[in-house]
């Protein structure tokens, strides 16, 4: 399995803690069959975060891992803020992609989704990147299951948290997270983990184990497939 979001850089964000931090980290993911992380530090305002020296970051962490026998690949990335993508270069937004690809994890501003959400995506479209639209249930207002539907029909990618999904209620069949499931609103799953200390586990296991209760074998497997295209750079388009 891939994670396609995950704070996992040491000292950096407002993720891992250290490098001790990072590594139990990625000791966690290794047990729950997670092979490649990608490293999103937070890319806005409020984190200082060099785009330039992410490159080294990741190959520091990626030393670490393999002298410790942690048989985990760190990939690139980056977690894009709503209100800074405008305002990065062609340059520093290739450097945050999801590893080979165009993808880029596009993170809405706090609160429920404005028009602005779908209008930064569109510009990232128009300068021939990917969004993925990250932890939307952070997101929901009255009229979610419409924005959702609008930026999947613009083309972009709704990742959910796994452990979110993962407290989806199988018996719930008629409530809203089932049906934006069933309306394939439902593209990716991540962790978007930020420490071993607390928060979040940097497992997908139970969110894929919980989807394929709900949804049917075929797309299942088309979810839990679909990093490993994001990360090489292939085509990525549901195909519902
Ligand atoms: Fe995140």
């Amino acid at each position: 399995m891939i994670d396609l979001h995950c704070h996992i850089l040491p000292a950096l964000d407002d993720g891992a803690l250290d490098l001790a931090d990072s590594l139990a980290m990625a000791r966690e993911a290794e047990r729950d069959g997670i092979t490649v992380v990608c490293a999103t530090p937070h890319i806005r305002d409020d984190h200082d975060i060099r785009i330039e020296e992410l490159p080294d970051r990741i190959e520091e962490l990626q030393r670490a891992l393999d002298s410790n026998g942690v048989r985990v690949r760190i990939a690139q990335g980056g977690e894009v803020a709503q209100f800074a993508a405008d305002g990065l270069s062609d340059e520093h937004l290739g450097a945050v992609c999801l590893g080979e690809g165009r993808c880029i994890l596009l993170e809405p501003g706090p609160g429920s989704m404005a028009d602005e959400l779908l209008a930064v995506a569109e510009r990232l479209l128009e300068r021939g990147l990917h969004p993925i639209v990250a932890h939307p249930e952070r997101h929901a207002g009255v009229d979610f299951e419409a924005r959702l539907a609008a930026l999947a029909a613009r083309g972009c990618l709704i990742q959910w948290t796994a452990e979110f999904i993962a407290s989806v209620e199988p018996s719930d069949t008629d409530g809203l997270m089932q049906r934006l499931m069933r309306a394939g609103l439902v593209h990716l799953l991540a962790t978007d983990a930020h420490s071993s200390h607390g928060g979040r586990a940097l497992r997908l296991g139970p969110g894929y184990a919980r989807l394929r209760e709900i949804l049917p074998a075929d797309r299942a497997d088309w979810i839990e497939r679909a990093p490993q295209d994001v990360l090489r750079g292939a085509p990525v388009t549901p195909p519902w």
